[in-house]
């Protein structure tokens, strides 16, 4: 006999299937060509992801012709929304003269300008074409400058998918506490954990322990201020500067990952916490939407990304710094302003709030959390301080979360399966309220999911 569980997950699944016909039909053409149908691995979802490749605003339209409001947001990298005419505008300019030329180009330096502008601690910027590529380079430089191997980064910690970045990039849930350094995804050979530490995000006593044992074969500590992509945390004041205060101690460089966490101020969250990382990585909304990375930070330390310097780092890429790319985020970057950022920001709170006061009337094991423009649904009461934590809840919760996720889709919003809203600029009270109403209505018929 079914349960109402399974009734509930019958018909969601139904209604999910009904309404997306046509990114069923694609999912199984590409499937044939594609492992999983998909190009990558945090997108899918079962029983198949909507397909499609048109936005509008902050709308998402699928292959049926379903319109959804966009929390996914190109993984954050949409802040502007889609198609921005202002953005447009300049890219089909660039369009008509060539994408990449290999060239050097004007808007290169134009875009460097504006984040070194925007950011106390960087002084000069390299481009790369992901931010995975610009965590790879700033990792490597710090071992450059520093003439030790060694990086101290954090369990769940997410620095894209170079080899390094594999260490704990899903956090160590079921083998220890506290967390042992140890290799995320298959096909990465042993041989890196030699050159890799793992604490708990917002342990500073374990990174300073680290420290202490080995600080002086330690080329850095890599961390995201906010663990965006690790799932939730907001690193504090105390620890942010904590961790400055190690790597000076002990001679070592403090890289903050700000790929996502751009969007929490103009200077980033490093500006907020009043904190000067040597080296900082960038990506996403810094291309207003097309595929970029960069690194920026001391003068001293990214010199040795210059080719006339004697045992320089090697930093290249055929796409790195092309014209489209560029140009594109000239444009974008001038559309933020630290009033649209808090706006924004001030949004998310709202929502929050009325999923809170949804999610205590359902007297459910979950909450959610604004982080900046940014919010998450997290299948506990417990208040999420890592990566860990969150996965953990994650794993207890995953029905809830997963039909959660569906019965969204269901009703016209999309988010990130694991229940992460990113918002973005074109977002307003009327489309928050709507957000929200539908939201509480999916939390609703989903409740009975959701386990202590
Ligand atoms: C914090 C963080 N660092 C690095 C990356 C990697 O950036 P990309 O996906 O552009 O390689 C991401 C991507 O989600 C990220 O969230």
């Amino acid at each position: 006999m079914m349960s109402v569980q399974d009734d509930i997950k019958k018909s969601i699944n139904e209604v999910y299937e009904s309404r997306t016909k046509k990114s069923k039909e694609t999912a199984a053409i590409a499937e044939k060509y594609i492992p999983s149908g998909d190009t990558r691995a945090f997108s899918y979802f079962p029983p198949y992801p909507i397909y499609g490749d048109e936005g509008e605003g902050c709308y998402l339209i699928d292959n049926d012709g379903n319109r959804y409001i966009d929390f996914l947001n190109c993984m954050t990298a949409g802040i502007y929304g889609h198609a921005h005419p202002v953005i447009v505008k300049a890219q089909i300019a660039q369009v008509k003269k060539g994408i990449a030329h290999a060239l050097p180009c004007d808007s290169q330096y134009q875009l460097a300008k504006i984040i070194c502008d925007r950011v106390p601690s960087v002084e000069k910027v390299r481009f790369t074409n992901t931010g995975s590529e610009a965590d790879l380079f700033a990792m490597r430089v710090a071992r450059a400058y520093t003439g030790r191997d060694i990086i101290l980064k954090m369990d769940g910690g997410y620095h894209g998918s170079s080899e390094y970045a594999q260490v704990n990039e899903i956090p160590d849930i079921f083998t220890s506490n506290p967390p042992q350094a140890y290799i995320s995804s298959k096909g990465v050979p042993d041989v890196i954990l030699q050159n890799m530490r793992v604490v708990d995000f917002m342990d500073l006593d374990a990174a300073e322990e680290v420290m202490k044992a080995e600080g002086k074969k330690i080329a850095a500590i890599i961390v995201e201020p906010v663990m965006g992509a690790g799932c939730g945390g907001e690193g504090s004041y105390e620890y942010l500067h904590g961790l400055r205060d190690l790597c000076d101690k002990y001679g070592a460089l403090l890289i903050f990952d700000e790929v996502i966490s751009f969007r929490f101020s103009m200077g980033g969250k490093q500006k907020l916490v009043d904190v000067q990382p040597d080296m900082t990585t960038f990506g996403k909304l810094i291309g207003g939407g097309m595929p970029i990375g960069a690194i920026g930070g001391r003068a001293d330390v990214m010199r040795l990304f210059d080719p006339r310097v004697e045992g320089y780092v090697n930093q290249s890429g055929t796409f790195t710094g092309n014209a489209l790319s560029m140009t594109s985020g000239v444009a974008a970057m001038q559309l933020l302003s630290e009033q649209e950022l808090k706006r924004i920001d001030s949004l998310a709170a709202k929502l929050a709030e009325t999923v809170n006061k949804k999610i205590k009337d359902l007297g459910i094991n979950a909450y959610a959390e604004a982080l900046g423009s940014m919010m998450a649904i997290y299948g506990t009461r417990e208040k999420i301080e890592n990566s860990r934590m969150a996965i953990k809840a994650m794993v207890n919760n995953g029905e809830f979360l997963r039909f959660l996720h569906l019965e969204l889709l269901n009703n016209g919003l999309v988010c990130l399966s694991r229940g992460m809203f990113s918002l973005s600029l074109p977002m307003d009270d009327k489309i928050i309220k709507e957000a929200g109403g539908i939201i509480c209505n999916a939390l609703e018929v989903v409740a009975s999911l959701c386990v202590e």
